[in-house]
């Protein structure tokens, strides 16, 4: 129910015995029992045990000992708002998705943002990647565009995001600490981690410190396709350009701010929104064809790399606006599932290593953290058009259809839904060959040009808050080893860089520039035999 804003009027509240009224529905148990006491609990006598019978105090305290759910593994600390996609320049040329076919086309929209790091309680300034995960109810079904705000990520392959997010969270022994990169095992595994290097610049800038959520930037980082109405394939990136810009804090207003407010970004984005004042995104699309892939200096399924906007540049298309806080935080921002799964005709994925592999990681780990098959049935998952399908029963089943028939095909007169190849998913007809080998291709092999060209596109002010960064995060970190490695790797993206960290943090001697070593795990089976043989 709707409790309004404080009492003004004596009577409406806020007396110390307090009764059902106009405004006030009677209290009951989970089962509808109207209940008469609910500050005393049952005893045998006046200062006798409570007693078992008492089960109004024994529901009451059983659902609030199981009002926890675990955290999300990764993005734990989030804030979400409802809105609404508008198109503003239709590509049906490019993709048959409804959604983005007609101009004026509104499509309700959830939108939750986030730190990577930190658990549910954590603080909002954190350096850290910022989650901009977007949830699309369409005509044609639930579309996450599940992005950062940053457009590359740290690994090339989602075999490695256990060990990434190990590295990043709290360390097992001693459990902490909290910050993301301020410690010996993130920096560790880090400098281990060549590919890690271009993102590490972006979270080492002043970008992993936003302003607040209003103003920052999202990618879907992936390369995804567009699918016309004739079949044909593009390649696509999806960008959000906030209308307020892009603005950052500097490390010192963060740490003050985080003292003063762990909640500031949270606070913010209520207050704008009850305000009004409602926050506004383009989207955008970088579009290319199979022959700029091809020519394209880096690879485009590498999501360690972006694809510069002066070779493709961003089309405007729509304008995503936040306009509607939750009623409840716990069953929209918290139960919200968003996966890189959930796309809709028009739409389809890319050979990217590590999109292949969040596909199958948000369903799975939502089916634990959500309590089973059925978290499709809680509202803010489930979706705004007609569904229909034979899935039945698990813990928490809310829909109950009806009738006999739950599989097909079947010869039952009302017989369910049926499957219809016009207008319904088609996967981009792509060929597919190949050895199944444990490879990775040559065109990932790359990993300090983009790092270089960030950093040279930086001001000369940003620069020095790069160098700061890593300075101050380095000094946290122990092992001198692992610092000289980290520098050894800036070598190779800006001396004047690495110069700055190495006299930052005082080391003896400026160590070698990092050898991109080609590991024998990337090399064919035979040869690995021999290095096995030979050393
Ligand atoms: C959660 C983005 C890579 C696994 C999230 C969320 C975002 C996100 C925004 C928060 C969703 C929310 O608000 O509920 C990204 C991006 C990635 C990336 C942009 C790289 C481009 C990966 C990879 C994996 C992964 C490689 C696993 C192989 C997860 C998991 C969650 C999550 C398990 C928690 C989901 C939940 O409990 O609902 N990610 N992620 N992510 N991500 Fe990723």
């Amino acid at each position: 129910t709707d409790q309004g804003d404080y009492p003004t009027e004596p009577g409406s509240g806020g007396e110390l015995h307090q009764r059902p009224g106009a405004d006030a529905p009677r209290m009951t148990t989970s089962q509808g029992i109207p209940i008469a006491d609910d500050q005393n609990s049952l005893k045998a006598g006046e200062r006798g045990p409570t007693l078992l019978e008492d089960f109004h105090m024994r529901e009451k305290i059983f659902h609030f000992d199981h009002e926890r759910i675990p955290e999300r593994v990764v993005h734990a600390r989030g804030y979400g708002a409802h809105g609404y996609l508008e198109i503003t320049d239709p590509i049906p040329e490019l993709t048959s998705a409804k959604l983005l076919s007609e101009k004026g086309k509104k499509t309700p929209a959830f939108v939750r943002f986030s730190t990577v790091a930190g658990n549910k309680g954590s603080a909002d300034l954190a350096r850290d990647v910022r989650g901009f995960a977007v949830k699309l109810y369409s005509e044609d079904g639930n579309w996450d565009i599940v992005g950062n705000n940053i457009p590359v990520f740290f690994i090339q392959d989602a075999i490695k995001f256990p060990d990434l997010i190990h590295s990043v969270k709290p360390e097992p022994d001693r459990g902490f600490p909290q910050a993301q990169s301020a410690h010996d095992n993130f920096w560790d595994f880090i400098s281990l981690m060549p590919e890690a290097m271009h993102m590490v610049m972006w979270t080492m800038s002043d970008r992993a410190i936003p302003r607040s959520f209003r103003f920052m930037e999202g990618f879907g980082v992936h390369t995804f396709r567009f699918v016309n109405d004739e079949g044909k394939g593009t390649f696509v990136k999806f960008h959000w350009k906030p209308k307020l810009g892009l603005q950052s804090v500097v490390w010192d207003e963060a740490v003050t701010i985080m003292g003063a407010d762990p909640d500031f970004h949270r606070r913010d984005l209520w207050q704008a929104i009850q305000n009004g004042d409602f926050p506004e995104w383009e989207l955008g699309v970088q579009v290319f064809d199979d022959d700029f892939a091809d020519s394209f200096e880096f690879d485009v399924l590498d999501a360690t790399k972006l694809i510069p906007e002066e070779q493709v540049p961003v089309r405007i298309i729509g304008r995503l606006v936040l306009d509607r806080m939750v009623d409840n935080f716990f069953a929209e921002t918290e139960q919200v599932a968003f996966c890189t799964q959930n796309i809709v005709p028009g739409v389809d994925f890319t050979n990217d290593p590590l999109l292949q592999g969040r596909n199958f990681s948000y369903l799975d780990t939502q089916i634990k953290r959500l309590g089973g098959p059925n978290f499709t049935h809680i509202p803010i998952n489930a979706p705004k058009c007609p569904f229909h399908h034979f899935q039945q029963d698990g813990h928490m089943a809310m829909h109950a259809p009806k009738g006999r028939a739950n599989y097909e095909p079947n010869s039952w007169q009302k017989g369910g839904p049926r499957a219809e190849p016009v207008g319904s998913y088609q996967s981009l007809a792509e060929p597919v060959q190949g050895e199944k080998r444990r490879i990775r291709a040559e065109s990932f092999a790359d990993h300090y040009s983009q790092a270089r060209q960030f950093y040279k596109s930086q001001t000369e002010v940003e620069q020095t808050h790069i160098a700061n960064a890593i300075v101050f995060e380095l000094s946290k970190c122990e092992t001198q080893a692992i610092r000289e490695r980290i520098v050894a790797h800036l070598r190779n993206i800006d001396e004047g860089l690495a110069k700055s960290v190495f006299d930052g943090l005082g080391l003896p001697e400026m160590p070698e520039p990092m050898k991109p070593a080609r590991d024998p795990i990337d090399l064919p089976v035979s040869d690995k035999l021999s290095i096995l043989k030979n050393g």
